[in-house]
């Protein structure tokens, strides 16, 4: 669970650029959130706070029950690790690594032995079905595959959140439905998943939908 109460955000600069102001939301475990908006509305600058990728200039982020207005960089770094998965749009897979070695890397960071760590890595890419794949450069890959094998790096460590910015830009409808299939089976086990896109079919399957609008969220509907 997450909790962002008023934050607001703004980049320095002559003016600074005002992006987020009065924004809120709670990130349920076991639920979908969408957030849609105008590019330059600050999708990725929520996500990016969300994320614990930058602090806000304003407000109280808790993530997992840790405030992190005060919290060490170290703290956040740890929290990061340990409960957040991240699905970019171009998926950000190393192209001459192989599949396995691109899903470990999201490990780097965890005391898994090496032996569990493998076993960890074939069982995310087998949820995203990519098996076959395993001991191939990443750069063999379709673009919606290379989408899923993100998914499978996103997953491995078993987050309780998992942010996703425009996890199906690129791809076309049936690509797009198995990246929100899989985006669903974790919501299922009780993760947490927040997805920012342009795609409304995507927004519309969400639990619950927000625009981002003038710097804080608007809701546009409920399924939950
Ligand atoms: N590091 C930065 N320094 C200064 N301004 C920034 C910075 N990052 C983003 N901005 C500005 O903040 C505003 C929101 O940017 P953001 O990337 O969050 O938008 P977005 O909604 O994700 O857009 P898109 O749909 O195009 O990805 C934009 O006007 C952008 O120029
Ligand atoms: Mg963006």
């Amino acid at each position: 669970m997450a909790v962002f109460t008023d934050i607001s955000k703004s980049y320095a600069g002559h003016p600074p650029t005002q992006v987020l102001t009065g924004f809120n939301l709670t990130v349920y475990p076991g639920a979908t959130v969408s957030i849609v908006g105008p590019s330059g509305s600050g999708k990725s600058t929520a996500l990016n706070i969300i994320g614990l990728l930058d602090r806000p200039t304003s407000g109280v982020a808790s993530v997992m029950g840790v405030s992190t207005e005060e919290a060490s960089p170290r703290t956040i770094d740890r929290l990061r690790a340990d409960h957040l998965g991240f699905v970019f749009q171009d998926s950000h897979v190393l192209p001459v690594r192989t599949c396995s070695d691109n899903v470990e890397l999201a490990l780097w960071a965890s005391r898994t032995p090496r032996h569990d760590r493998l076993q960890l890595v074939e069982d995310a890419i087998e949820k995203v079905g990519l098996s076959h794949r395993l001991h191939q450069p990443a750069r063999v890959l379709s673009g919606g595959e290379r989408q899923r094998l993100a998914i499978a790096r996103a997953i491995v460590r078993g987050p309780d959140i998992i942010l996703a910015d425009e996890p199906t830009g690129n791809l076309d409808p049936d690509n797009s439905q198995r990246i929100i299939d899989m985006l669903n089976a974790e919501r299922d086990r009780g993760v947490a998943v927040v997805i920012i896109t342009h795609d409304h079919r995507l927004a519309e399957q969400c639990d619950r939908s927000y625009e981002l609008r003038h710097g804080s969220l608007q809701q546009r509907s409920t399924h939950a």
